[in-house]
């Protein structure tokens, strides 16, 4: 059975009108809503193990992501300031998410957090930051 959708992608709102960065988007969307229905489906007392198997591939398909849309910036012809304040975000956001990974704690797993937490940011950073970007080359 098909989970349900905890967000739900559309162009409109979502599209920075670059085909492999609008997949890339698309596929951390999916992630999030499949977490999103695992942890609903798991019992409490095995979230910690599910966490643990998936903190990695989260973070690893961020990581995979900033590195392809840092690549594609900088082949375009984007206002370099712009795309400085871009790379911070990314990086910042790594630093902070890898230290939330390494010190969360059985006792104080909270998944339900760490999904919404993870929407609010991709959700801001594609429609604010990438859009911006990306609209002076489209
Ligand atoms: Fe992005
Ligand atoms: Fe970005």
């Amino acid at each position: 059975m098909e989970g349900r959708n905890f967000i739900e992608w559309t162009d409109k709102e979502f599209s920075i009108n670059n085909d492999i960065l609008d997949a890339q988007h698309k596929g951390f969307v999916k992630m999030i809503n499949d977490i999103f229905n695992n942890i609903n489906l798991i019992d409490r007392s095995k979230e910690f193990e599910y966490f643990e198997c998936v903190k990695e591939d989260i973070s690893n398909y961020l990581k995979i992501h900033f590195y392809t849309e840092e690549k594609i910036m900088g082949k375009l012809n984007i206002c370099k300031e712009l795309v400085k304040a871009h790379i911070k975000e990314h990086d910042k956001f790594i630093e902070n998410f890898d230290m939330i990974i390494k010190n969360f704690k059985k006792e104080d797993l909270n998944l339900d957090e760490l999904v919404f937490f993870l929407i609010d940011w991709i959700a801001d950073h594609v429609q604010t930051i990438d859009k911006k970007t990306f609209k002076e080359v489209n």
